[in-house]
């Protein structure tokens, strides 16, 4: 019977265009998402979605409506649908057992259960969200100790690559598309239903089928593999500092290397997003758990990497300000976690304003894409400070880059949005305080340039030429 109906609980970075551009490509699918967030289905239905993504809203304002729906109404979603998606978020533990480590899987739990109270028939049910190994096999659990008469499930692990700000084009385009389930008639049945619904536009040699711990797993497996890159250039960019060697140079010496590659060996401020962070410690957690101690130590290095290059980075911002920024004011540019998102999580730019306010400097902040309101957030919340109100007091939030620079002593910019090659900068020198700063926390700027202009200029892996400091600070130096 090949599938009608599809519904997918949670629309959030992964559900939403993932699920759009399955109702594009999908035509005879009717596609629901659903959330138990009215506000969040409430944006979906809107003109302005609640997730920044290049090309997303073209897809969603082709189907929504026509095989597109997102809704509240969880249970008549499940109950229509023969296949269901499991994109529900599985942030981190912040308290008990493998706190700081472990996946919560409670709200991947809480919809197992709501599956469980409303299905009747036969199911397929997909995991999407990154789980640890052997989570489809507790979903099981849930739904076959709560079902329903001629209730009938399948478990899938269909692992979701997408990285955001590219994800349109990683899912139309996806390198391979994983469905990991049971080897049994019934279980090789669903794979077949699901690799045809995907066959709607990916070739089917990229389609791989698999167990379901090996799915699993080969989730986990990739972020951590990219994550290691990113971990191993930038300990490198420390060696570059400390040398006089620039780190692009050696970046791109490296990665001519066909066995290597070139990509993901930009050494940057850190890595951050909802994935790479979480989806190691998960692995941390696992090999500790399967006591494996020293697979664990290999892994949780990469995070240690990443830590030690954000800090490494705020305290030169400290260091060059003569190692005092209290009352100091400091533009930072770029809150996202990467460029053509909206998205803050783990972003590295919230682990230099941190270490920033702890030191008593002044913010002021400008990310063309994040609201006021999530900077705010993410800067407030109880684990950040115990103090939400002298840290409000200590952030200026604006929505241009020019008002953001003016008066700073120095700008540290943390992501790396295109806007910011083709800034001013010789306007923006103008109106700073002197002597001017530069931390080019993702490389990218033209640093000569900055330098002729005056600024002193200090970015990742490789040590810039100072300029010749003029008496009277402000008047253009020469490289
Ligand atoms: C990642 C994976 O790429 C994706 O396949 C998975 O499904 C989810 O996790 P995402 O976190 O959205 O995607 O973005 P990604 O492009 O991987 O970047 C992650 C972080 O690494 C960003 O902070 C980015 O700025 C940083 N990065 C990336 C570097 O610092 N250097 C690089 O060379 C590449
Ligand atoms: P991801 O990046 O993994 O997509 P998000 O946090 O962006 O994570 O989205 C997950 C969504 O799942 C949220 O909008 C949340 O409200 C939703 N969600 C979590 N649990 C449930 C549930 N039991 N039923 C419906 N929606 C849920």
């Amino acid at each position: 019977m090949p599938i009608k109906k599809i519904c997918c609980i949670g629309a959030g970075y992964v559900g939403g265009p993932s699920c759009s551009v399955m109702a594009m490509k999908c035509p005879d699918i009717t596609v629901t998402v659903v959330d138990k967030s009215r506000e969040r289905i409430a944006q979906w239905n809107s003109e302005k979605l609640p997730i920044y993504e290049p090309g997303l809203d073209a897809v969603v304002r082709e189907c929504r409506g026509r095989n597109l729906f997102f809704s509240t109404d969880i249970e008549t979603a499940i109950r229509e649908a023969e296949l269901i998606f499991i994109s529900v978020n599985t942030p981190t533990k912040t308290f008990g057992m493998g706190k700081g480590r472990a996946a919560d899987l409670k709200y991947v739990e809480g919809a197992a259960r709501m599956i469980a109270s409303v299905a009747a028939g036969d199911k397929i049910v997909v995991e999407k969200s990154t789980v640890p190994v052997r989570a489809a096999e507790s979903v099981l659990k849930i739904l076959r100790a709560n079902n329903k008469p001629g209730a009938c499930y399948q478990i899938l692990s269909n692992p979701e690559f997408l990285a955001e700000g590219t994800a349109i084009d990683d899912l139309l385009n996806a390198d391979r598309v994983l469905i990991g389930g049971e080897d049994t008639p019934e279980g090789q049945a669903a794979i077949h239903e699901l690799s045809w619904v995907y066959e709607h536009w990916i070739p089917r040699s990229r389609i791989v089928t698999m167990n379901t711990w090996s799915s699993e797993l080969s989730k986990l497996a990739p972020n951590a593999f990219l994550a290691q890159r990113i971990s191993s250039i930038n300990s490198l960019s420390a060696v570059c500092e400390a040398t006089g060697a620039d780190v692009s140079e050696v970046a791109k010496a490296v990665g001519l290397d066909s066995r290597i590659g070139s990509k993901f060996l930009q050494a940057s401020v850190g890595f951050g997003g909802s994935c790479f962070q979480k989806d190691i410690l998960n692995l941390v957690y696992i090999c500790e758990c399967l006591n494996l101690p020293e697979v664990a130590a290999y892994w949780q290095q990469v995070i240690d990497m990443n830590e030690y290059q954000m800090t490494r980075f705020s305290e030169k911002v400290i260091q060059s300000l003569f190692n005092t920024v209290t009352g100091k004011q400091i533009a930072l540019l770029g809150f996202a976690f990467k460029k053509n998102t909206g998205d803050t999580r783990e972003s590295p730019a919230i682990h230099v304003a941190k270490t920033l306010l702890d030191e008593g400097a002044r913010l002021h902040i400008y990310d063309p894409k994040v609201d006021s309101s999530q900077i705010m957030h993410d800067l407030t919340h109880p684990m950040m400070t115990d103090q939400p109100e002298n840290v409000k007091n200590l952030i200026e939030i604006h929505s241009d880059p020019y008002t953001a620079t003016n008066g700073v002593h120095a700008i540290a910019l943390c992501t790396e949005w295109d806007e910011f090659l083709n800034l001013d900068y010789g306007k923006i020198y103008e109106g700073m305080m002197k002597p001017a700063y530069v931390f080019d926390g993702r490389k990218i700027l033209d640093h000569k340039k900055l330098i002729k202009i005056g600024f002193h200029v200090q970015t990742i892996g490789k040590r810039l030429q100072r300029p010749l400091v003029n008496r009277l600070w402000g008047s253009p130096n020469q490289v």
